[in-house]
């Protein structure tokens, strides 16, 4: 079983420097290339889906070469990554592991609940502030209106 499990983790290669983001629930992997601007990084991407896992049914990898994140940034994939947990690497060694924590505020990303809302309407980049971290909920700051942890939609 320990054998087997080391040929998973080797489906996707190591990395000598960079972060490892795993747990990654798979159906938000793209949406967490997307938010952290991956989709643009002229660094070495390598990601695999649809792994086993203990925690996960289904998670996703990522592996980032000579790429490290500040906290703010890694933070804004903990509304659809919440268990995602980063690996800093150096000379093919973990040195540092961290959680994502949910920021107090929220810009872009997510989508306004509320269908009268101006940020459904035309091009606006949506902001909230977040009154509650679990279970999630979001307070527009152009509409006022809530959107819940089961309404969120990404944008
Ligand atoms: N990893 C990597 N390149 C390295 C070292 C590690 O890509 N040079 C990856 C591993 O494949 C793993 C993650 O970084 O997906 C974390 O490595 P490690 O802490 O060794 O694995 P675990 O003990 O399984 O970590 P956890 O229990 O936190 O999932
Ligand atoms: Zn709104």
């Amino acid at each position: 079983m320990k054998e087997q499990k080391k040929k998973l983790k080797l489906k996707v290669s190591a990395i000598s420097q960079g972060t490892v983001i795993d747990h990654i629930p798979s159906e938000n992997l793209f949406d967490v290339i997307s938010i952290l601007e991956l989709d643009k990084t002229p660094n070495m991407i390598t990601f695999g889906a649809n792994l086993d896992s203990d925690k996960l049914v289904n998670k996703a990898i990522i592996k980032v070469s000579n790429q490290f994140f500040e906290n703010d940034e890694i933070n804004k994939i903990a509304l659809i990554a919440p268990h995602a947990k980063l690996n800093i690497i150096k000379d093919y060694e973990v040195v540092e592991k961290k959680v994502v924590e949910i920021p107090d505020q929220v810009v872009g990303i997510v989508k306004c609940f509320n269908p009268k809302c101006i940020t459904n309407a035309e091009p606006i980049t949506t902001s909230f502030s977040v009154i509650s971290k679990s279970p999630v909920a979001l307070k527009c700051k152009y509409c006022e209106k809530i959107t819940n942890e089961s309404q969120m939609v990404i944008k």
